[in-house]
Formats: structure tokens, C-alpha cells, sequence
């Protein structure tokens, strides 16, 4: 186990009718705020009209700025800034998913910042300071809510890029199941694989000694098995979906990171993809990794015979124990389309022909590698891409 340091500051306000508490909470740091959301369904679901009325009756003045799109751009990270600056707004609520949360922490660095925000996400500076950004959370998928990162398009080239700063974790999270009721079951399947992946990103290390974040993961993944099939099939289950939206902010909060080295290659590949196609991020992880696990299983065969015996009940073979490895990616894979994903670019209506651009992009046009189970140049990348197509 390698050493550690964890800190998560971000207040977890889970359960039931919590939204109606936004006001007292956003109180505490501002009487002002933007309210950044999505493209209406917080409008339709009537969540719109609820946190407007707590943060009215808390006597905090709202500013608002919606349209962020699935994939945020840094165009409307743009517009936020200077909305914020114009009417001295010192704090950001985002309503929604990652993207809403992405584009508003994305804007609570740009706003005291004298440069381009895009620094931060081309790796050209790092932020000092950042306004505040609080959460009322609607799906559960890329863990935003308590992640320390952003991750923003820009539109000029199609740059897809993350920042990391722990600036940007949100002073709170607010997390009522009941607000992920009306999510389309595409939804629901796209935020189970990226819940899946943070986790996945994570267990596979070839660090030793860390037998208690092994279980942690493994737990994790095996509470997504059993009740995503169940919310699928009753959108309403309260259960299943608190026990989906916890373990969603339980996988990307960083305490199944804890003194283990994270991999990353599969989501800086699918950054990759939704950047120039414009898919969801979930969707192009059920494509991304097991095309990645077949490429690399072979460097550590243990963790995946552990991973498949551990977490997909597959049965030993002592004999031929790449067999029982094979067997757990299969298994994903069969979940993944079971639950409605694509697994393969080709049913997602993606072709061949940009495969080289995009191994070029991810790996800097050659001169990095990424990963760190196994560190992949671009013509692994382009292996890796070929074997999803
Ligand atoms: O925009 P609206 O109208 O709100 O609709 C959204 C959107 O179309 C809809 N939706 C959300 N909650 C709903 C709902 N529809 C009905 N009922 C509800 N309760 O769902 C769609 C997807 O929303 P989005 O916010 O895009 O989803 P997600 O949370 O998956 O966020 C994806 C983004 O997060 C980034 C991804 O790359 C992607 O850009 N990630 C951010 C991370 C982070 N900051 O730590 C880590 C992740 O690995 C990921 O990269
Ligand atoms: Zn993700």
C-alpha cells in the first residue's frame, strides 16, 4: 500500500425531500448565486420551481444561466464567467449532472482568474482560488458532486480536457434518489458505466497489499449488479436508486483510490471519442473497456482472475486461469448490453476512419503515454480502438 493522503470536505445531504434545504445551505456562503443547469429537465420535473422557492425564501437572489450540453463547452463557461464578474456573484449551484457540475466549477475558477480558463484544463496553469460551487444532484454517473475535477470541451479543435484542482470539490451535495425517478433508462445505463469505470479505474493497480480497497471496490461494483437491473425495471424503486446514487459519489470521491496507483487510460480514450462524436460518456466506457481489458489482462492475470471470481461469481478454472480472467470481461460485457449500452463504436453508428486521430490526440501526438496498470503510446491506443470498432 502506497502512502496516502484523503480529504473530502464536500458535505453529503443525502435523502428524501433534501432539495427543499438548498436555500439554508446556499445561505451560509452568499446571497447571491448562479443557478447553472442543463438543457429543461429540471424545468419539466418541477425541481426548477422547488430550489427557486427554498433559495427565494432564504433570501438569496438568483441569477440564472441554463443550456449546458451533455459533453459541456467552454463557450457557456465563457458566459458564466462574465456573468458572475458583471453582477458580483460569489457563488455557483449547479442543478443536474456532471455536465451542469463540470461547467460550474469550470466557471468558479475562470471568475477570479485574469487569464484564459482554458489554462487550467491545457495543463498551463493552475488555479489559486475558486468561488464556491454547491450540488442538488439529478443523476447519478460521473461523481462530480465530490470529485476534485472538470472536465470541458472546447469547441475550437474538439478538445476534451480535465482539470484537477481541489478548489473545485463542492462545499455540499445535495442527493435525493427521488430526483433520478425520471431519468430515460439510457440515462440510467450510461451513468452505471461510468459509476462502474470510476471504480474499475481504480481497482485495476498493480499495487499489492491493499486488500481493503480490493473489498471496498468489489462491493461497490457488485451493489451497481444487483440494483441497476431493478431500477430499470421499476424507475420509481427508492432503493435502488439511493443505493445507485450513493455509490456513484462513493466511487469517484477518492477513498477507493486510497493508497493504490489509478490507471486512466480507458477514460482519457472515451474523452477521446465523445469529444469529436458527441456520445455520452457512459456509453463510450461500456465500449472503451473491455476492448482495453482484452488488451492488457495479460500483464497482471491475477487481478483479473480476481476481478471475475470476486465480482462476477465466475468459477475458478485452476487449470486455465486465462480462462476464468476471459470469462469476468465477458460477463461486463454481457451486463453492459443487458442493460441497453453499446459495446462495440460500430453501434454507436461510429466508423473506423479517425481511429489515428484520436491515439494521436490522447497520447499528445506521441510523445506521452497514458495509463499506469500498463502505459499505453499511441499505437497501443489505436490496438485499443481497433479492437472496440
Ligand atoms: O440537460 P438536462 O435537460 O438536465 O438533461 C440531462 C442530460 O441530457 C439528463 N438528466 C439529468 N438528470 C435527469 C435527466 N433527465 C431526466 N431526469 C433527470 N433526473 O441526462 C443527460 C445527461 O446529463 P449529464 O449531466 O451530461 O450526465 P453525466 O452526469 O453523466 O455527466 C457527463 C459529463 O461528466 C463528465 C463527462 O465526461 C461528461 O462530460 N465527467 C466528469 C467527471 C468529474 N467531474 O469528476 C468524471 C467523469 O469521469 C466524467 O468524465
Ligand atoms: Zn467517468
Amino acid at each position: 500500500m502506497i502512502n496516502f493522503v484523503y480529504k473530502n470536505p464536500t458535505k453529503i445531504i443525502f435523502g428524501r425531500g433534501t432539495e427543499l434545504k438548498v436555500g439554508e445551505e446556499v445561505r451560509q456562503y452568499s446571497g447571491k448565486v448562479l443557478l447553472h443547469y442543463g438543457g429543461g429537465s429540471i424545468k419539466k420535473t418541477g425541481l426548477y420551481d422547488r430550489v427557486v422557492n427554498s433559495l427565494k425564501q432564504a433570501g438569496v437572489e438568483v441569477v440564472e444561466l441554463g443550456g449546458v450540453m451533455p459533453n459541456p463547452r467552454l463557450g457557456l463557461v465563457n458566459e458564466g464567467i462574465k456573468i458572475c464578474r458583471e453582477k458580483g456573484i460569489d457563488f455557483i449551484l449547479a442543478v443536474g449532472g456532471g455536465s451542469a457540475i463540470d461547467s460550474a466549477k469550470a466557471i468558479a475558477v475562470g471568475v477570479p482568474y485574469d487569464g484564459d480558463v482554458w489554462d487550467f484544463f491545457c495543463g498551463k496553469a493552475e488555479p489559486k482560488e475558486a468561488l464556491p460551487v454547491g450540488v442538488v444532484l439529478t443523476i447519478p454517473a460521473a461523481g462530480s458532486e465530490a470529485s476534485p475535477n472538470s472536465v470541458i470541451t472546447r469547441e475550437d479543435g474538439l478538445y476534451k480536457r480535465g482539470m484537477y484542482s481541489e478548489l473545485i470539490r463542492p462545499v455540499f451535495a445535495i442527493m435525493n434518489p427521488e430526483l433520478t425517478y425520471t431519468l430515460p433508462a439510457y440515462q440510467t445505463a450510461c451513468g452505471t458505466a461510468d459509476i462502474m469505470a470510476h471504480i474499475m479505474e481504480r481497482y485495476f493497480t498493480n499495487e499489492t497489499h491493499t486488500d481493503l480497497t480490493d473489498r471496498l471496490c468489489e462491493a461497490t461494483l457488485k451493489t451497481m449488479i444487483k440494483n441497476v437491473p431493478i431500477a430499470l425495471e421499476e424507475p420509481d424503486n427508492y432503493n435502488a436508486r439511493a443505493e445507485i446514487m450513493w455509490a456513484g459519489t462513493i466511487a469517484h470521491n477518492g477513498l477507493l483510490g486510497t493508497g493504490r496507483i489509478e490507471d486512466w487510460a480507458s477514460h482519457n480514450i472515451e474523452h477521446e471519442i465523445s469529444a469529436i462524436y458527441d456520445v455520452a460518456h457512459g456509453a463510450g466506457l461500456a465500449v472503451v473497456f473491455p476492448a482495453w481489458m482484452k488488451y492488457v489482462y495479460k500483464n497482471n492475470l491475477d487481478r483479473f482472475v480476481q476481478f471475475a471470481v470476486r465480482v462476477w461469481n465466475v468459477e475458478m478454472n485452476f487449470d486455465e486461469p486465462e480462462r476464468t480472467a476471459l470469462e469476468g470481461i465477458e460477463r461486463l460485457k454481457k451486463f453492459f448490453k443487458e442493460i441497453g449500452l453499446p459495446v462495440s463504436l460500430k453501434e454507436m453508428n461510429i466508423g473506423d476512419d479517425r481511429l489515428e486521430e484520436m491515439a494521436s490526440k490522447c497520447t499528445n501526438g506521441g510523445k506521452a503515454t497514458i495509463g499506469n496498470f500498463v502505459k499505453l503510446n499511441r499505437e497501443d491506443v489505436y490496438n485499443i480502438l481497433k479492437l472496440a470498432v
